[in-house]
Parts: C-alpha cells; sequence; structure tokens
C-alpha cells in the first residue's frame, strides 16, 4: 500500500515535457518498462518532473532548515557514500559522531568525571531520537516491576496534549499507554501539576517538552522535577523525566543559561533534540542523551561484527548515510561554527522558522517566552 498521494493516481504514465524519441510511446509509471532508455534522458524527465516541486528555500515547513554553507556542501558529497554503521571501516565517522554527542552532553551539563564519555547516538531526527529514549525508559521500568515481581504490561507515558505527533507514534508502536495532560484556555503547554498527578506505578517517564510545536513555549521542567522528586518520595517510585528539546535545546543554553531544564535537574535522565531545526544544516540529523551509562538498559545495545571489532549500536536502522555529522563537527571548529553557535543567530533562525508561523496566527495567545525570543 502506497500511503501518500500526491497526483492523480489514475495516470499510468510520465507525462515528459521534452520532446525525444524515448518519449515517443510514453514511459509507465507503476509498471517496470518494456525497454531502457538511455540515462541521459532518464534524467532529464526525472529532472524535469521534480521541477514541480516546491522551492525548498521557500520552506519554513516542519521547521526544517535548507541551506548550508558550500565547504558544508562539499563535506557532505566527499561522505555521502559512507555507511555509517561499518564503524571499523569508517573510525573517524564514529568519533565525529562521538565528538558531537560529547559536546552536547556537556552542553546540556551532564555529570561526566573529568575523562568520562558521554553516553548517546546520532539519528535521523528526533522522532528516531525519541522512539530510541521512550525504549530506554519502557525496559528500566520492565526491569524493575519485574525484579519487584509486580505486573509489567500496562506501561503508561504522561505528556501534555501539546506533544508532536513522533511520541503518540512511540506509544502506539511500542504499546505504552500516553496519558496526556489536557490544555487549558490560555495555558498551551503542559500544567506540570497536573502531569504530576496522573504519574501512577506504571508510568514509565513524564516527556516534558522544550520548544512546544504548537508555540514554541518552554514547559516548566524545574517544577516538573521538583513536584516528581516529592511524589517519588511519598510513594517509593522513581519515575524519571525525559525532555524532548527537539526545538529548544540549542536555543537555552546560549539565551537563558541560567534555566534550569536540563541535567542540572536529577530526574532529567535523557535529552533530544534536533540537529536540522537551528540553521545551517539539511534534514537528516538529531540526537539522544542519556544522563549515565545506567540510564540506557544495557540489553537494547546490539554488538555487531561483521567487520571485525566488537560495535555497539543502539539505533532502529541499521544502515545509515553519515555525511551530516561532518558538517556538524566542522561547524564547531570553524569560523561558521562561531556564527553557528550564536546566540543571536541561532534565534534570528530560530525566529525565522517560528516567528514568521507565529505572525499568521496574531490571534493566538503567545506567551511570554516566545516575546523574549521576539526581542531578538
Ligand atoms: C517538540 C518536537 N519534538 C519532536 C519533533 C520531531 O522532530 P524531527 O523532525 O527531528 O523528527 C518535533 C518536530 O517538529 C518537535 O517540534
Amino acid at each position: 500500500m502506497v500511503l501518500s498521494k500526491t497526483v492523480s493516481q489514475s495516470d499510468v504514465s510520465v507525462h515528459s515535457t521534452f520532446a525525444s524519441r524515448y518519449v515517443k510511446h510514453s514511459l509507465p509509471r507503476f509498471k517496470m518498462g518494456e525497454n531502457s532508455i538511455p540515462k541521459e534522458a532518464a534524467y532529464q524527465i526525472i529532472n524535469d518532473e521534480l521541477m514541480l516541486d516546491g522551492n525548498p528555500r521557500l520552506n519554513l515547513a516542519s521547521f526544517v532548515t535548507t541551506w548550508m554553507e558550500p565547504e558544508c556542501d562539499k563535506l557532505v558529497m566527499a561522505s555521502i557514500n559512507k555507511n555509517y554503521v561499518d564503524m571499523d571501516e569508517y573510525p573517524v565517522t564514529t568519533e565525529l559522531q562521538n565528538r558531537c554527542v560529547n559536546i552536547i552532553a556537556h552542553l546540556f551539563n551532564a555529570p561526566l568525571e573529568e575523562e568520562e564519555t558521554a553516553v548517546g547516538v546520532g539519528t535521523v531526527g528526533s522522532s528516531e531520537a525519541i522512539m530510541l529514549a521512550g525504549l530506554a525508559f519502557k525496559r528500566k521500568w520492565q526491569n524493575k516491576m519485574k525484579a519487584l515481581g509486580k505486573p509489567y504490561d500496562k506501561p503508561n507515558i504522561v505528556t501534555g496534549a501539546n506533544v508532536q505527533v513522533c511520541w503518540e507514534k512511540f506509544a502506539r508502536y511500542f504499546e505504552v499507554e500516553l496519558k496526556e495532560v489536557k490544555l487549558q484556555e490560555g495555558y498551551y503547554v503542559m500544567n506540570p501539576d497536573k502531569a504530576v498527578e496522573m504519574v501512577d506505578e506504571n508510568t514509565i517517564c513524564v516527556a516534558a517538552i522544550l520548544g512546544s510545536t504548537l508555540n514554541g513555549e518552554f514547559e516548566d521542567v524545574k517544577r516538573l522535577n521538583d513536584l516528581l522528586v516529592e511524589k517519588n518520595k511519598e510513594t517509593g517510585w522513581d519515575t524519571p523525566i525525559h525532555v524532548d528539546a527537539a526545538s529548544g535545546g540549542f536555543i537555552a543554553p546560549f539565551l537563558y543559561p541560567e534555566l534550569e531544564w536540563d541535567f542540572r535537574l536529577p530526574l532529567v535522565k535523557s535529552i533530544n533534540v534536533s540537529g536540522h531545526k537551528y540553521g545551517l544544516v539539511y534534514a537528516g540529523i538529531g540526537w539522544v542523551v542519556w544522563r549515565t551509562k545506567d540510564d540506557l538498559p544495557d540489553e537494547l545495545i546490539f554488538h555487531i561484527n561483521y567487520l571485525g571489532t566488537d560495535q555497539p549500536t543502539f539505533t532502529l536502522n541499521f544502515s545509515k548515510g553519515h555525511s551530516l555529522f561532518s558538517h556538524l563537527s566542522l561547524s564547531k571548529i570553524s569560523d561558521f561554527g562561531s556564527i553557528f553557535f550564536n546566540p543571536k543567530f541561532r534565534v534570528l533562525n530560530f525566529l525565522k522558522l517560528f516567528g514568521s508561523e507565529l505572525e499568521y496566527i496574531r490571534d493566538f495567545p503567545i506567551s511570554r517566552s516566545n516575546f523574549k525570543f521576539r526581542k531578538f
């Protein structure tokens, strides 16, 4: 079953806009052709069809940016044929990913000793990162319930009703009940008090959002942490927190360094962030980092040795392109690194993405935190 439909499905042939002997007879759309055509003609036909797509540079949808420095394009093209999973073959690629994970873990104040390395992985985006984080919570909770001799077949997760669709996917795909805190008139993010009321013994974690998809507002992770610490003390549970920082993880540390939302809060056990939502990065990169090694159950890590040495992996896919890792490492060491990490630049980019959308919905009550963003 093909799920998406953008053009008429009734046409069985490809309509070409250029004249050539190769398109004298129409080319089938849904079946292999009887005869082959030269690659130059095939290229032209497909290229012409693609011209009917929108212009990516004008696309502000889904907050993902569409321009990168020419040097980054070169790096991406130089690495586009590498399969990231072949770590023995591409050790430098693995090293670049590890550097990024460590930089991000430090940025989010992971409690790392001087020589300790961070725990995390590069993903396709925040959605994959959230699936992995959610699985780690589910498995940890199951292990705990098994050890206590209690039922472990009805896990739930508490979120605001404003969560991005990837949380609903996680819940449905991995059979976890999604308990959503309803939004209220004038308050369009998760109310931490209500969230903590909904927590029970089967709650694998509470997920808070830093940069709500609906209006960009930060949820109050500090209050959530404090309330949950109290509830855990009263009940003997140890319900943890995940922060979905897809759209705010690279904003908060620069603009609000004093805001406690990350691993400074003891119950925050994992954080995801999108790499591609802040400018200068094409779609296809996200991250998840865990507070400590203990927060990622060992049995979720697969050890593969197809190419010789033992290589641990925790991803949903096996094969994966790696080209964006080199760009991101570059952005941290070069001149455009300093631009990339310049808060003002980031916020301008963020505003270009979020702010311009908000312009369209002028009547929407915009929270104080959005006004703060708007000042830049
Ligand atoms: C809060 C939040 N979480 C997760 C996602 C999913 O991110 P990605 O597109 O990187 O998978 C989004 C995307 O808009 C988001 O806003």
